[in-house]
């Protein structure tokens, strides 16, 4: 089959992790897929920005508008809203499937991203927009499809679980939390989006709108973030059997199926023995309750470029498969690269 073309938006922490990932070819990515996965350009803001060298420079271009309409496949991972809202809406109207990891973007403007990708008849993903690596998206949307969600509290901003983590282990004040965050590289440009919480109020609007089939937006979520929070508020937490960790927090109040949603972002004191309590450093987690499921709670890295870079090819492979069975559902893949050991070795071998 013909190579699926893929456009790259965007090449800072996620991006060039994402352009690494499909020219070193780490997994094999064309046996996932069915067909040789090509990437046909990267747009950034300057030609001139560093660049791992293995990343091909004859890719760059200035101009993502122009990029997003001559792909099968448009990744954006460049943030904020302009001129990614206008790109997205011209890949979409190309006919081009959208992966993003926008959520700002998403939780903004969701609405008319959606339509359009509706009335193209392609799909728009973003596995990677939530708590970076963890898969939270298709579980929501698909797995619990069948269910009743009657609550989802998340730790889905990393930079200030590691601040409120470092402030907990270390006894350090805020600001000096924030500068060691930074230098880690998972904050954003502007760390206000993280520690005011804009960032988890997003993802807040992005989870509450799967969770109970309703459009919620970023101005429908309270918002409270952790710069109010002192180093003697942490100590006090700890005493008592808490810790203080600033949660994403959407539910139903009422009845499961007929009440109001409450969707809000605010520092709260999780007893000690709650699972999200061992919510460590720069980890995001979301503990989902549901009424036929029970608790789940999905775990992993929230932030960082290779982490996101995962959620956001595990995206590209699935709308490249998409793309080539004509929308007919999943292609598993067919590599057979392993070989099984027979049953009488497999434990002899280990
Ligand atoms: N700044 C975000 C965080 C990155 O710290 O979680 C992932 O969205």
């Amino acid at each position: 089959p013909a190579p699926v073309r893929v456009a790259l938006l965007g090449c800072g922490v996620v991006g060039s992790q994402v352009a690494l990932g499909i020219v070193t070819n780490p997994i094999d990515l064309a046996a996932r897929v069915g067909a040789p996965v090509e990437l046909v350009g990267i747009a950034v803001r300057s030609v001139d920005q560093e660049l791992d060298a293995r990343i091909p420079r004859a890719l760059l271009t200035t101009d993502p508008v122009e990029l997003a309409g001559r792909a099968d496949i448009v990744v954006e991972v460049m943030g904020g809203i302009e001129p990614a809202r206008t790109a997205i809406l011209r890949a979409l109207r190309s006919g081009a499937a959208v992966v993003t990891a926008n959520k700002a973007l998403l939780a903004q403007h969701g609405p008319e991203l959606f339509e359009a990708a509706d009335a193209a008849g392609v799909d728009l993903s973003y596995e990677a927009a939530v708590a970076g690596a963890i898969p939270i998206i298709r579980p929501i949307r698909e797995s619990l499809a069948g269910d009743h969600v009657r609550r989802i509290l998340g730790i889905v901003n990393g930079t200030t679980n590691f601040v409120l983590d470092k402030m907990a282990s270390e006894g350090l004040e805020l600001e000096q939390a924030v500068k060691e965050a930074q230098a880690l590289g998972f904050a954003e440009a502007d760390p206000t989006a993280d520690v005011e919480g804009y960032d988890a109020a997003a993802k807040a609007a992005i989870l509450a709108s799967l969770a109970f089939h309703t459009r919620v937006s970023l101005k429908d979520v309270a918002r409270e973030g952790i710069s109010g929070v002192t180093a003697a508020d942490v100590e006090w937490a700890k005493k008592t059997g808490y810790v203080i960790k600033l949660l994403a927090v959407a539910e139903v109040l009422g009845k499961v199926d007929d009440g109001e949603i409450s969707v809000r972002v605010h520092p709260a004191l999780v007893p000690d023995t709650h699972p999200l309590a061992s919510v460590r450093g720069a980890f995001n987690a979301v503990f989902v309750e549901a009424d036929a499921a029970g608790d789940l709670m999905f775990y992993g890295q929230g932030a960082g470029g290779r982490p996101t870079s995962s959620a956001v090819l595990g995206d590209v492979v699935s709308a490249a498969r998409r793309r080539l069975t004509g929308g007919k559902g999943l292609r598993e893949s067919k590599d057979q690269r392993f070989p099984v050991l027979p049953p009488e070795a497999a434990i002899t071998r280990y």
